[in-house]
């Protein structure tokens, strides 16, 4: 009898696996998909596990940093991935919140954990690439980003890109890691279950981030490395923060500035 190609497939682990204790699931086809369910599973699980006390504290800060309590319109986490973040941006602002992810296994695990909580009616979710991303120019009223711009392939274009998408006046704040309220010894724990995995230069993560806001020829920004009191021996990471101004430099608005030519279109001024 001839089996079916997917039958051969899937079952060629199983004969080579059978007897040594191999439990999880054969893949049935090869796949070249590069954001995988399995990836999301895995940052799903850290974000309930090691990572889990992260979130609120942070939340906590970029809150009372940028004035979000009573603030409407629109929040984007770009790199979302599980929502953690957003569902505690939810319970402290107004704000509809946006997980704007390049991989999208993650959003029906985020959309259950926002409706749980109550926030299903405050969340949308969108597949979106970092360099390229699918809002209109002058959209959002602030831009956070977590764990996620370490991996983006083109950073300086993925930063303009959060640039063009910020509101004149809004915010960004992009970075890895801890907020500077999280506790020193719960920060230490963090770091013990993560084991030497999240090991970078902070110091050279810091330069790269001054280029980019040099070469995109954003002014108001500040670089953030918290380091509250004895957290000399902690990574707490690096952030972050620019802001769109609310004019050009000829003192028009900033919404009639076309970004491409990068010219004022009222009096051309470059
Ligand atoms: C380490 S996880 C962090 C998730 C979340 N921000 C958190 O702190 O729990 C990195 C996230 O960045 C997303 N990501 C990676 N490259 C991306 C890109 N080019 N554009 C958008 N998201 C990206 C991944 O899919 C993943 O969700």
């Amino acid at each position: 009898m001839k089996l079916p190609q997917r039958f051969c497939l899937a079952a060629l682990p199983l004969l080579f696996c059978g007897s040594c204790g191999f439990s999880r699931e054969p893949l049935v086809v090869p796949s070249d998909e590069k954001y995988t369910e399995q990836d999301a599973l895995g940052m799903i699980k850290a974000s309930r596990g090691a990572l889990a006390p992260v979130y609120a504290p942070l939340a906590e800060q970029i809150v009372a940093d940028f004035n979000l309590a009573e603030k409407t319109g629109v929040g984007i986490d770009l790199g979302s991935g599980p929502g953690t973040l957003i569902v505690e941006l939810c319970k402290r602002t107004r704000l509809h919140w946006i997980n704007a992810d390049i991989n999208p296994h993650f959003f029906p695990y985020f959309y259950k954990r926002a409706e749980e909580c109550g926030y299903g009616h405050r969340v949308s979710a969108i597949f979106a690439d970092a360099r390229s991303l699918p809002f209109r120019d002058n959209y959002a009223d602030i831009i956070v980003s977590r764990g996620s711009f370490h991996f983006w392939k083109d950073k300086v274009q993925a930063f303009s890109e959060i640039y063009r998408v910020l509101k004149p006046g809004a915010v960004a704040y992009i970075g890895r890691g801890f907020s500077q309220n999280l506790p020193v010894e719960t920060a230490r724990k963090v770091r013990a279950k993560q084991g030497g995995k999240r090991k970078y230069d902070v110091e050279k993560t810091a330069n790269e981030l001054h280029n980019i806001m040099k070469e995109l020829g954003i002014k108001d920004y500040h670089i953030h490395r918290p380091q509250p009191p004895n957290s000399e021996k902690v990574n707490y990471g690096i952030w972050v923060e620019f802001h769109k101004p609310k004019t050009n430099v000829c003192g028009h608005q900033i919404a009639d500035f076309a970004f491409f030519s990068k010219t004022c279109i009222v009096c051309s001024t470059y």
